[in-house]
């Protein structure tokens, strides 16, 4: 049986403690189920790697990432180097280079986990979809008058309809393959008359190829509005780079805690490996305590699994991290008194349950 082959960059703040947290549950599920094997590479790409080197990952960095079957990720972000050299040095070094296209971000209201609304009563079961190689976070732009007082930064968001349709497509693919099919494209074509329009006309036109999904599209701003008003009434969401990044936020508290929150990397072309992270960053504020919520990283690795054909395992993996919450072994994110090794020991129990 060849082994998986994990790329393992923990990087900075609480990514170390998940990441460790997560390789211990991954060993002890390979162990009992017996169905496959997984070796983990630990790569050191992080501040402190920056600190030595001067940089966040060296020149190779996207052919030795090429080696793995996919990548573990934990979080970047140091407080004493700006978020904007840590993030663009190491984690959009990797995604857009790799062309890792597709941002997927399971929402849902796990046992154990209580959503804030009272207007979930039947909880939350979202798929976000988050377009992840351009847009707002093409890098565009620049600095004049640097100092002076009239300094100008321009951003400019920069959409491809290559781009554009490919995560479209995916979207509709992937809100085709959940019971409901059913899709909420959201852009905000009001005001910004260019781009954004640009998204409409492709999601209309690709539509067109997914007949049995209902689609229909929201202004970010409404869309923050239906997200607590109306949470049943949605099911698939994609949209632009920034617009998710925020939603996911959103979509992570209103399920309950951004603790819990998975999110998978795709290049759906599978030329490059995918890499899986949970959606939170270094949490400064709880680093070195060991009471980060491992969960959002455990819930990765389960769609990393499935990703790589691991399907069985994936959901014996998600089934076992559902009963240790429903059974209240949780952090203080989620209102529980748990440490992170003591997550990791009750879902290494349960999953040893598997093999008796
Ligand atoms: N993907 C990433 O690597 C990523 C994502 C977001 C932020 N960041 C970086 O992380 C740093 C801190 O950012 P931030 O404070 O805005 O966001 P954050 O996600 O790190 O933390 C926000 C809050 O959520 C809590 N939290 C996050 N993860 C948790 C977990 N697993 N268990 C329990 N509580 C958890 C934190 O304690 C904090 O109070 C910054 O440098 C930022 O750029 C990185």
């Amino acid at each position: 049986m060849a082994p998986l082959r994990i790329a393992s960059i923990p990087g900075d703040g609480i990514g170390p403690e998940v990441v460790s947290a997560t390789i211990q549950v991954l060993q002890q599920l390979s162990k009992t189920l017996g169905t496959f094997e997984i070796d983990f590479t630990h790569v050191p790409w992080g501040t402190d790697y920056y600190k030595k080197n001067g940089r966040y990952i060296p020149d190779d960095a996207l052919t030795t990432l090429r080696q793995f079957d996919a990548v573990l990720f934990g979080a970047v972000g140091a407080p004493d180097v700006p978020d904007h050299v840590s993030l663009w040095g190491l984690l959009l070094a990797i995604r857009g280079p790799l062309q890792l296209y597709a941002n997927v971000r399971p929402v849902r209201t796990f046992p154990g986990t209580k959503s804030p609304l009272d207007t979930a009563k039947k909880g939350i079961d979202w798929m976000l979809v988050r377009e992840n190689s351009e847009g707002e976070y093409s890098g565009q732009g620049g600095r004049s008058h640097v100092g002076q007082q009239w300094e100008a930064a321009t951003e400019v968001a920069m959409f491809t309809r290559v781009g554009i349709e490919r995560i479209i497509r995916f979207a509709f693919e992937t809100a085709q393959s959940r019971p409901k099919k059913q899709l909420t494209v959201v852009t905000k074509s009001n005001s910004m008359r260019n781009g954004m329009v640009l998204w409409d006309e492709i999601a209309a036109s690709v539509a067109k190829e997914f007949p049995d999904v209902t689609w229909d599209k929201m202004l970010v701003d409404a869309m923050t509005v239906r997200m607590v008003m109306k949470p049943q009434s949605l099911d698939t969401i994609v949209g632009t780079n920034l617009h998710m990044d925020i939603l996911s936020d959103l979509a992570a508290a209103l399920a309950g805690s951004i603790g819990i929150a998975p999110s998978s990397n795709l290049d759906p072309t599978r030329k490059n490996p995918s890499m899986f992270e949970p959606v939170h960053g270094s949490a400064f504020d709880i680093t070195g305590k060991g009471i980060a919520n491992p969960v959002g990283t455990f819930w990765s690795a389960a769609e990393m699994l499935s990703w790589l054909g691991e399907k069985d395992a994936s959901n014996k993996l998600l089934v076992c991290i559902e009963e240790v919450c429903a059974a209240g072994f949780v952090t203080a994110d989620l209102g529980g008194s748990c440490n992170t090794q003591q997550v990791v020991d009750a879902v290494c129990a349960e999953i040893q349950k598997l093999g008796t």
